[in-house]
């Protein structure tokens, strides 16, 4: 099992936990810069940063959990950061994925996959049946994903399905659309932490994030700890959400 800090852990009221939270892992690049580092290397200290941020989640036992490791737009950045960013998270996958499995993480993947190279989506797909069967945090690695993208796919899917016949537009509901996104089966997200000082959305989760609390941090990623994760959560048990209605 992933070691864990009991003090941090202590810190956290668990009725008060989001179930689902998602992460704009944003800053990598600024934080090598001013370093005088490469690009690179603000990546490569990002996944260490994941890696604890993932432990943490497993330990106070989130439901779910999603990161923006790569968006349909990150494509239009150089080659050489492009390419760094695949080596990077195959060798994630290849390196991470037993001890993942090891904690009862099941890893899903959000957005497109097949422009990825062949021996990357045969890697995602050996994690996903690795891990289909565990229990705990729902790992959800938004790759190739963009907000906009996956509701023009869902909207094609039940578009195919009214052309079937087998389904009305009348009843084309909130319900029906969600089932067909990537995160289909998995609760609305509750709270979107984005660290590296910028305050927006990116094309990250448009419709889950309906009713979600929004947490920034200047704090670059390659610098986010598991205790400032932990104020985030805290401040999130703060939160008076109404959901368009009246507070009781
Ligand atoms: C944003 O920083 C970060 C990314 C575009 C990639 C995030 C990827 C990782 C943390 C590592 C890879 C993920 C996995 C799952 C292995 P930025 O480059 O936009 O930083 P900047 O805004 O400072 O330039």
């Amino acid at each position: 099992m992933w070691d864990s800090n009991a003090d941090l852990l202590a810190r956290v009221d668990k009725t008060k936990l989001p179930r689902h939270v998602a992460i704009i892992m944003d800053g990598n690049g600024r934080w090598a810069n001013v370093r005088g580092l490469l690009r690179s290397a603000g990546h490569t200290a990002g996944v260490k940063t994941l890696k604890q941020i993932l432990k943490t989640a497993v330990n106070l036992k989130l439901e779910a959990l999603t990161v923006y490791a790569f968006s349909t737009e990150n494509w239009k950045r150089p080659h050489t950061e492009v390419d760094f960013l695949m080596h990077l998270f195959s060798d994630y996958l290849e390196r991470e994925k037993q001890e993942m499995h090891a904690n009862n993480v099941r890893i899903k993947f959000l957005g497109r996959t097949e422009d990825f190279s062949p021996a990357l989506q045969n890697l995602m797909r050996e994690s996903v049946e690795l891990m289909k069967n565990n229990t705990g945090v729902k790992f959800n690695v938004a790759a190739d994903y963009g907000g906009q993208d996956e509701i023009v796919r869902a909207a094609q899917k039940i578009s195919r399905r009214v052309q079937a016949g087998e389904l009305s537009p009348e009843n084309i509901s909130a319900q029906i659309f969600a089932d067909e996104l990537d995160t289909a089966g998995q609760p609305p997200v509750d709270l979107l932490i984005r660290t590296g000082d910028e305050m927006r959305l990116s094309n990250f989760l448009l419709w889950q994030t309906a009713y979600a609390e929004f947490w920034f941090t200047e704090t670059p990623w390659p610098e986010f700890t598991p205790e400032e994760f932990v104020d985030a959560l805290i401040d999130f048990g703060k939160r008076s959400r109404r959901f368009g209605a009246l507070k009781n």
